[in-house]
């Protein structure tokens, strides 16, 4: 991936003369399935300029989920820089949200209200751990929105993950969005980048946003580069991460412990959610944990194991595995967890 950098064709992509930067766009596109695809630094970029690019006027309202990334940890950018009022719908533990309760959100014409112009969407769903958006599900929105006339946003950072684990093309899933927007950067592995995808006239107005927002790029082809190995390369072994993220959780699930708990069959993709029984541990002390080696623990673990993982809220721990997490790294990740979490199940006094 390295050398794909130093070897990339470069032009000045502000003029739409990167090469490289074109490749990467035409692919994306025909994954998804769009017309035509922008380059931008990072997802949060990509989903702003989306929202800002679909709700053009003042008073628009948009509608999502409430654990959705968007409006969880974008800084309120839709409202901040755009000034898009958010309506959110109680996202339900595996990323989706009520169809109906969409209809009742939905603004009717009064001069009271805001008018609802987009509707957005994230699969995988990361605070869902992960969770793939069930297809039949998509599908009743898409023709819920077709009806309403309105626009569908993906935030499909993990996008392609939802696809390997579903076995579609990723143009399936995002058939009836309008827009769609991709990282490089997460399980593709690649060191920066985001794209955006949809209609060629959407686009068109999407480049004049990311040059205001100051995301035009001019030799991005040294991002484009890494882009386009990861979707060759990378892309067709993501299921090896999905496959260690099952191999982790059996384990845990497997010690039936009271302390540190989770959900294998809820664990679609590359996320995995542990829960802490906060009689026992919270979340913060489990990474610290698992950060920490003991003497003790490396005669029994046989090696010394440092593991990062993210307290995400006062109960849960987030774990994700990547290309650089190797199956001795989860072997040896696993030895240490069983370890940690037998030392947590013993009675505090011992
Ligand atoms: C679902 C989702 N969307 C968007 C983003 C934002 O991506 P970036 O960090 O590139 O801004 C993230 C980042 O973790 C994410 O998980």
């Amino acid at each position: 991936m390295r050398k794909t950098i130093l070897e990339a064709d470069l032009g000045d992509d502000v003029f739409g003369e990167d090469p490289t930067v074109n490749a990467l766009q035409e692919r994306v596109a025909s994954l998804l399935g769009k017309e035509t695809a922008m380059i931008v630094p990072t997802g949060t970029m990509a989903n702003l300029i989306a929202v800002l690019g679909h709700c053009e006027r003042r008073g628009c309202e948009m509608i999502l989920g409430d654990m959705s990334h968007i409006h969880r940890y974008e800084q309120g950018g839709i409202a901040q820089v755009g000034g898009v009022h958010p309506k959110t719908l109680r996202n339900q533990p595996d990323g989706t949200f009520n169809h109906n309760e969409l209809l009742e959100a939905v603004r009717s014409e009064d001069v009271h209200f805001p008018r609802t112009a987009l509707v957005c969407v994230e699969n995988t769903h990361n605070m869902a751990g992960g969770k793939v958006l069930p297809l039949h599900w998509m599908d009743e929105l898409g023709a819920m929105c077709k009806k309403l006339n309105l626009p569908i946003h993906m935030d499909g950072a993990r996008l392609l993950n939802a696809a390997v684990a579903l076995k579609e093309p990723p143009s399936r899933l995002v058939r009836d969005c309008t827009s769609v927007s991709l990282c490089l950067s997460k399980g593709l592995g690649a060191p920066v980048g985001s794209l955006l995808a949809g209609p060629c006239e959407f686009i068109y107005r999407a480049r004049r946003l990311r040059k205001v927002l100051g995301g035009g790029m001019r030799q991005a082809g040294i991002i484009a580069a890494p882009g386009l190995y990861a979707l060759e390369h990378v892309y067709p072994r993501l299921h090896q991460d999905h496959e260690h993220i099952q191999i982790i959780a059996k384990a845990v699930a497997g010690c039936g412990s009271p302390a540190i708990t989770c959900d294998p069959e809820g664990a679609h993709t590359n996320i995995l959610m542990l829960n802490c029984n906060m009689a026992y541990i919270t979340p913060q002390q489990l990474c610290q944990r698992m950060e920490e080696v003991t003497e003790e623990e490396v005669a029994v673990v046989g090696e010394r194991v440092v593991a990062k993982m993210a307290a995400i809220n006062l109960t849960t721990v987030r774990l994700v595995t990547h290309i650089n997490i190797t199956p001795e790294d989860i072997k040896a990740l696993v030895a240490k967890m069983v370890y940690v979490i037998k030392e947590m199940d013993r009675p505090k006094s011992a």
